[in-house]
C-alpha cells in the first residue's frame, strides 16, 4: 500500500499472509492485534496526513453536544492522534485499544486519558458508567456474530440520555483477510447500512444522525457510516 514492493517481497507477505489467516482462523482478534502491533506508528503518521473532514466534523458535534467534564468510552483509539488527544481536552477519557503498541502511542499523545488494552468485545463495565461512548473507525475489526452483543453492552454502560457516536464501514463482508493494510495482514467484518442502523437500534437507541461520509484515502474513495445513537431516558 505505501510503498511499491518489490514482486518477490509481495509473494513473501502473500505467503505470510495465508499462514497467519489459517493459524488465526478462529482467533480474528489476534491478526487484528499483531497487525497494529506491527504498524501502529505508521497508521498514526497516516491518519494524520490522512485526515478526514468527517472524523473533525464529528467530533465537533460531539463536543458541541456532550458536557465539558463528561465521562467518555473510547473504543479501537488508535495511536491517540487527533482524536483522543482532542476528546482528553475535554471530557474523562477512557481509551482502550487491543494492540499494545497503539496504546504505548496513545498514552504519550493523551497522557490525561486513561487506557485499558483489551479486546473491545471483552470489556465489562457497570451500567450507566458512561455519559458517552465513541468508537472511530475501529467496528470493521471485529467479527459480525459480536457486533450485537457489543452494542448491547455500550447500552447498558451508558446512562439513559447517553450518547453512541460510531463511524462504522457500511459493507457486507464476512471474515475477510487482506494482506496489506499498511504492510501488514489484516481483518475485515462488516454489516451493509440496513443492517448496521437495526443493530444499532436495537438494544435501546434513538438514531439522532446518521450519514456516509466519503473520502479519498490512497487515491481511492473510502466511506464510512456515521452513527449517533442516543439511549433511552
Ligand atoms: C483503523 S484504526 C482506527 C484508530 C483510531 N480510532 C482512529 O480514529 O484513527 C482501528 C483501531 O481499532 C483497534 N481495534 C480493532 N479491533 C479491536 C478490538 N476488538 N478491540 C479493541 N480495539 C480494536 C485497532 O487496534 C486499531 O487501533
Amino acid at each position: 500500500m505505501k510503498n511499491n514492493p518489490s514482486k518477490f517481497k509481495q509473494v513473501l507477505r502473500r505467503i505470510a499472509s495465508v499462514i497467519r489467516s489459517i493459524r488465526y482462523r478462529n482467533q480474528p482478534e489476534r491478526i487484528v492485534a499483531m497487525g497494529y502491533d506491527e504498524m501502529a506508528g505508521d497508521y498514526g503518521n497516516w491518519a494524520l496526513r490522512h485526515e478526514r473532514p468527517d472524523r473533525d466534523k464529528y467530533t465537533k458535534l460531539l463536543i458541541d453536544n456532550v458536557p465539558k467534564g463528561a465521562k467518555l468510552l473510547e473504543l479501537g483509539c488508535g495511536p491517540g492522534d487527533p482524536t483522543t488527544k482532542t476528546l482528553a481536552q475535554h471530557y474523562a477519557v477512557t481509551a482502550n485499544d487491543i494492540s499494545e503498541s497503539c496504546l504505548e502511542l496513545a498514552k504519550k499523545n493523551a497522557p490525561n486519558a486513561k487506557f485499558i488494552l483489551s479486546d473491545m468485545t471483552a470489556l465489562d463495565f457497570a451500567g450507566e458508567t458512561f455519559d458517552a461512548v465513541v468508537a472511530y473507525y475501529a467496528f470493521h475489526h471485529i467479527p459480525r456474530d459480536r457486533y450485537e452483543p457489543l452494542i448491547k453492552q455500550i447500552n447498558k454502560w451508558l446512562r439513559p440520555g447517553g450518547i453512541f457516536m460510531a463511524a462504522l464501514y457500511p459493507y457486507d463482508i464476512e471474515d475477510l483477510v487482506t494482506e496489506d493494510w499498511h504492510g501488514s495482514t489484516m481483518y475485515w467484518s462488516s454489516f451493509d447500512e440496513e443492517k448496521t442502523l437495526q443493530l444499532i437500534s436495537a438494544p435501546g437507541f434513538k438514531i439522532i444522525e446518521q450519514s456516509k461520509e466519503s473520502a479519498i484515502e490512497d487515491g481511492k474513495e473510502t466511506t464510512f457510516l456515521w452513527v449517533i445513537a442516543q439511549k433511552y431516558s
